[in-house]
């Protein structure tokens, strides 16, 4: 494939300086610096607050701003409008949790040379999961941060008939389930995860107590859980097939066909590659970050979804895009059990 990139010294300084900056912002979020610049303050009076250094502070308060996410008017610092917009806490776009997970997830990276030599994670995502404390919370957390845009489309999209029941496969923060108990008021969602996602998946369910009423918690891991058989009128894998590779994916929807009613419906819901897998950019970054810290994830193309799906006896397949406006835009593909 050509690129119009420009060949010279420049693109590769402006490379390195891509992973400072987004290191510089994961911090950023991690410590919460945003959330206290709705006020102007100086770097002395954050590092107080923060209980940081203040030299350190400075220096990165001043980065922030060469960057464009702060403002500074003498010593004083403020947000900028995306700052403001998207990384103070309890704004309804905010993404901070999304970066502290970033930032926690940044030690798995450290780890890549080591996976290019290995074929898979140093530390796969089970570590993370379960033994890295505070890791499951931020990262939880950090989904629901991306899902909201998505999660609602998705729902309009499948359009299920009242009364469906809904299994949502690694359902995470429950983001997915929420919307389409929020579209369909006599629907009922069941959210299986590992038992200490669902630990915070509780939690976050708690700040909805009309639509939590309508899901039922279910500890297992899916790798090996039966999902049930025949009791359900959709089944959704949202965002855990890139976690996994094409033998876990196979047995996840050959799992999924068995848990629906005849007639029912699979989504799958991932981040989606061209068949050549060099495009769109996101996805083949992000196969990268599932081959840093997963034992045999990757970004898939539709097709791959489309070849699996038939073989486990999925048939009517429609595959559509989602969130096309955005930098990670995603797909689904819908696949019917016809008997
Ligand atoms: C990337 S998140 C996706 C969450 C949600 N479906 C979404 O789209 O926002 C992956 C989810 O899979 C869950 N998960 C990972 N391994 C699992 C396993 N072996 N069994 C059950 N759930 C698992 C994680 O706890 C997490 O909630």
């Amino acid at each position: 494939m050509k690129t119009s990139a420009p060949v010279s010294p420049d693109r590769l300084i402006d490379e390195i300086m891509g992973y400072r900056k987004a290191k510089i912002l994961m911090v950023a979020a991690y410590i919460d610096v945003f959330t206290p610049l709705t006020t102007p303050r100086t770097a002395a009076a954050m590092a107080r607050r923060l209980k940081l250094d203040p030299r350190a502070m400075e220096i990165l308060l001043d980065a922030l701003t060469a960057i464009g996410y702060l403002h500074k008017r003498g010593r004083l610092y403020a947000n900028a409008p995306i700052s403001a917009r998207y990384l103070v806490r309890g704004k309804p776009g905010y993404m901070g949790d999304n970066l502290k997970y970033q930032e926690m997830i940044w030690d798995a990276w450290g780890d890549l040379r080591h996976s290019i030599g290995k074929g898979g994670a140093v530390r796969p995502l089970e570590y993370w999961l379960l033994r890295h404390k505070g890791f499951t919370q931020e990262y939880i957390k950090g989904m629901d941060n991306i899902a909201r845009g998505p999660a609602a489309e998705i729902a309009a999209l499948a359009a299920p008939a009242p009364g469906s029941r809904l299994l949502d496969v690694g359902a995470g923060p429950g983001t997915y389930s929420l919307a389409f108990l929020r579209a369909n008021p006599e629907m009922s969602a069941t959210l299986l995860d590992l038992p200490s996602t669902l630990k915070v998946t509780r939690r976050m369910l708690a700040e909805f107590p009309g639509l939590a009423a309508r899901t039922r918690l279910k500890a297992g891991n899916y790798r090996d859980a039966c999902f049930g058989r025949g009791e359900y009128d959709l089944v959704l894998l949202s965002h855990i097939t890139h976690d996994e590779s094409p033998e876990v994916n196979r047995r996840l929807i050959e799992e999924s066909r068995r848990a629906l009613k005849p007639g029912g419906k699979i989504i799958i819901h991932d981040f989606m590659l061209e068949p050549d897998r060099v495009r769109p950019v996101f996805g083949a970054l992000f196969s990268v970050h599932m081959l840093a810290y997963t034992e045999g994830g990757r970004t898939y193309t539709a097709g791959e979804y489309a070849g699996w799906l038939r073989r486990a006896g999925f048939s009517r397949l429609t595959e559509h895009p989602i969130a096309v406006e955005s930098r990670n835009s995603s797909r689904i593909l819908i696949g019917v059990k016809e008997k």
